[in-house]
């Protein structure tokens, strides 16, 4: 098992109450560890709002299980995690998390049996009453906001077929289309690499970003195309083996730091 080492506290001028707007994510000495293995190490970071960033690294790194921590749906072994300020593990589900964080997951979690649409304004639960959110599915409410999402991310004409009769890229489009919808202040996205094809992949990572820019969003992501995070995204991490290998504004890391993180050598799965 590998030893955590114990970082040093943030510097003052990281702490959200000593700046006027705190970033939009502060991540604070955070691990986490499932039994013996350490799957992210303590790590501190400020991401401000606004900034689009990459997390890269080979697979079994730590970028899903960092991801979910920033999202609110996993605890941190140790450490702490605030969202605009606020202490995310004070954030109440619903509501309050929802207009902060949401998260589009690496594997496409829609409703199979709902439309595209339903699945779309289901992002508004959130905002919702229980009854409101009932009846919104037998009668969708809010449809132009629904049917604008899906036109966003070229879908709208699938808007009434069920989800389970959707390709993948399709689903991920919805996903991606329910989270304009919520329309929280952090977006956290895993990559689809599952079912998509690398242009697809590629093809829907651009448009997410690209949205999170119109719309003066934070977007965090894991990339797995390093010419996606090169144009798309302001500053990429590097993640190896739950460890941060570089933290640097996206057109500063070079190949040879890319070829180190992805090197097969020192994983520790092999
Ligand atoms: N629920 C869990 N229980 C035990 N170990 C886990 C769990 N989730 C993840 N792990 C382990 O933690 C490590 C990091 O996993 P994680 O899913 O965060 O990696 P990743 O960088 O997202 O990989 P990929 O690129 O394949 O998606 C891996 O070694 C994984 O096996
Ligand atoms: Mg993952």
């Amino acid at each position: 098992m590998k030893t955590t080492t114990q970082l040093k506290p943030l510097p003052a001028t990281w702490a959200s109450s000593q700046n006027s707007k705190p970033p939009a994510v502060l991540i604070d000495r955070v691990s986490k560890a499932y039994g013996d293995l350490v799957a992210v190490q303590p790590l501190s970071l400020g991401i401000e709002a606004g900034e689009r960033v990459a997390l890269l690294g080979p697979s079994g790194s730590g970028k899903t299980t960092l991801l979910a921590m920033i999202a609110g749906e996993l605890e941190p072994s140790e450490g702490s995690i605030e969202l605009r300020g606020k202490d995310l593990a004070q954030l109440r589900p619903g509501r309050e998390l929802c207009e902060e964080v949401g998260m589009i997951h690496q594997q496409y979690d829609l409703v199979p049996n709902l439309s595209a649409l339903q699945n779309v304004l289901a992002g508004r639960l959130g905002q919702w009453s229980l009854l409101k959110s009932m009846v919104s599915l037998v009668w969708p409410r809010d449809r132009q906001v629904g049917l604008a999402a899906l036109e966003r991310v070229g879908v709208s004409e699938r808007a009434r077929v069920r989800s389970a009769f959707l390709s993948g890229g399709e689903q991920q489009r919805v996903a991606v289309a329910r989270l304009l919808v919520q329309d929280p202040a952090i977006i956290v996205a895993d990559e689809p690499v599952s079912s998509l094809d690398p242009a697809r992949a590629e093809e829907v990572m651009g448009m997410l970003a690209e949205s999170a820019r119109e719309a003066g969003k934070t977007l965090v992501a894991t990339v797995h195309s390093v010419s996606v995070a090169r144009s798309f995204f302001d500053r990429l991490i590097g993640l190896r083996n739950g460890e941060r290998q570089f933290d640097l504004p996206a057109r500063e890391v070079t190949d040879a730091q890319l070829d180190v993180l992805y090197a097969l050598e020192g994983l520790r799965d092999e």
